[in-house]
This record gives C-alpha cells, sequence and structure tokens, in this order.
C-alpha cells in the first residue's frame, strides 16, 4: 500500500482516470465532488467518495476529516478540480465569471491546501494548472489568472516549506467537459484523451515523490 491521496474532483475528465490509475498502483483514494450520487460512498477498502463542494469550509472539513477516519492520514494532495466559463475576451467577459473562477480555483483550493497542510503534516501537494496560467492566450484571461494566482500560492508555499514537495503539473489540452464549455467548437480530435494525460501527470507525480 502506498498511502492515502486525495483527489479534488474525481467524477469525470482527468481527475477520474486519475483515481483509477492511483487506486490501480496501491493508494487508498479519497476523492469529492458535488454531483456524487450519494453522500458519502465507501465503496471498498481502498476508496471513499464524497458528495462535497470545494466552495464549502464545511465540506473541506469533513473530506479531512472523513479521509483520516477511513483510510488514514493522507500524504499528498492532488488539487484537481476546477471551473472555467466560455472563453470570451477580456473586455467582453462578465465580472461574474472572474469572481466563480477565483472562487474555486483559487480561494476554495488555498482553503483546502491550508487544512491538508495543518491536519495532514507532513503532506505533499499537487496542483493541476494550465499552460494559460504561464502563457496568456486571447479569450482565456479571467481563468488564467485564476490558475496563475494557485500556482503562486504554491510557489510562496515552496519557499515558506523548505523540503516539502509543492509541485504545478500542466496536463495539456483534454477532452473533457471543462473545455467543451470553454470551447465547444474545438476540434475534439486535437485534444489528449483525459486518460493519457492522466497517465503523464500520474507519472510525473511519482517521479517526484519517489
Ligand atoms: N480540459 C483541459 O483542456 C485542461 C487543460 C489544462 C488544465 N486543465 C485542468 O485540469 C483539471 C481538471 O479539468 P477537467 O478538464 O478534467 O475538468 P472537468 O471534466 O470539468 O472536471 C472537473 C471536476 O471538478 C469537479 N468540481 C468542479 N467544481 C467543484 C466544486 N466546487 N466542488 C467539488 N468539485 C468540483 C467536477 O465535479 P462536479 O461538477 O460534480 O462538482 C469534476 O469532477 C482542472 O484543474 C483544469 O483547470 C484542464
Amino acid at each position: 500500500m502506498k498511502g492515502t491521496v486525495i483527489i479534488t474532483g474525481g467524477s469525470r475528465g482527468l481527475g477520474k482516470e486519475l483515481v483509477n490509475l492511483f487506486l490501480k498502483d496501491g493508494w487508498k483514494v479519497s476523492t469529492f465532488s458535488r454531483h456524487e450520487t450519494r453522500d458519502v460512498r465507501y465503496v471498498e477498502p481502498s476508496l471513499l467518495k464524497l458528495r462535497a463542494d470545494l466552495r464549502l469550509e464545511a465540506d473541506v472539513e469533513r473530506v479531512i476529516s472523513e479521509t483520516k477516519k477511513l483510510l488514514g492520514q493522507p500524504s499528498l494532495l492532488v488539487l484537481n478540480a476546477g471551473t472555467v466559463s466560455k472563453a470570451t475576451m477580456v473586455i467582453e467577459e462578465n465580472i461574474m465569471n472572474l469572481r466563480a473562477d477565483c472562487e474555486v480555483n483559487l480561494i476554495a483550493n488555498t482553503f483546502l491546501l491550508q487544512e491538508f497542510l495543518r491536519k495532514c503534516s507532513p503532506g505533499n501537494v499537487v496542483h493541476i494548472t494550465s499552460d494559460v496560467a504561464s502563457s496568456p492566450y486571447p479569450g482565456w484571461g479571467f481563468y488564467g489568472a485564476s490558475k496563475r494566482a494557485m500556482d503562486y500560492i504554491l510557489e510562496t508555499l515552496r519557499l515558506e516549506n523548505p523540503g516539502k514537495l509543492f509541485l504545478s503539473i500542466d496536463p495539456g489540452d483534454m477532452d473533457t467537459e471543462m473545455h467543451r464549455t470553454a470551447d465547444p467548437g474545438a476540434d475534439t480530435g486535437s485534444l489528449a484523451k483525459p486518460r493519457d494525460a492522466a497517465l503523464k501527470v500520474y507519472r510525473r507525480i511519482m517521479d517526484v515523490i519517489r
């Protein structure tokens, strides 16, 4: 058994594939999203699925406590859950979309990160970032700003906590619900399958934590 990992947003897309890969490799996996069918589902000894909203502090606290109780102390947190709106030029975009992106991708992620570091020491953290966080692209300004800000938090934590892992990984463009929301007209044939992207992300994490 490799240890316990919390992966946010395991109901679909990249998160779902990461959950499968970690489980297959012998990890205990705790995951959550807003649309799990039941409140708490303890499917098998190694997998805990919770219905929880990352934006709600009480839900985040429950995720940490249920994970510790049922799967043991997690040693790794993968911040995968994220949100985006349809790609729109900054001058035209509704400011509410920046609030929504920052609420999930930055503020909620940061609260979970704080709780994890306070309650699950020693813990390693991986943030699933995006190429637009480092290279601005027309239409992706709000989302990119929220992802870049989260990368900045990790960079700061790295300086504040030498010896601990704070890693941002860009999975590349994938054919997922998120991408279809942001860019409904995209040629999906040119996008990676989430399973292939997850394998690359998983290997990168294993290279670093081994
Ligand atoms: N798709 C791409 O091309 C691409 C490219 C670069 C980076 N990324 C990054 O990769 C990560 C995964 O993206 P994806 O494409 O797999 O997205 P996705 O298919 O839309 O999946 C997002 C996951 O996050 C969960 N989630 C969203 N808001 C949540 C909330 N408030 N509380 C709990 N769970 C929440 C969703 O579940 P519920 O809706 O049920 O809550 C779902 O499980 C994201 O961080 C994204 O920024 C994606």
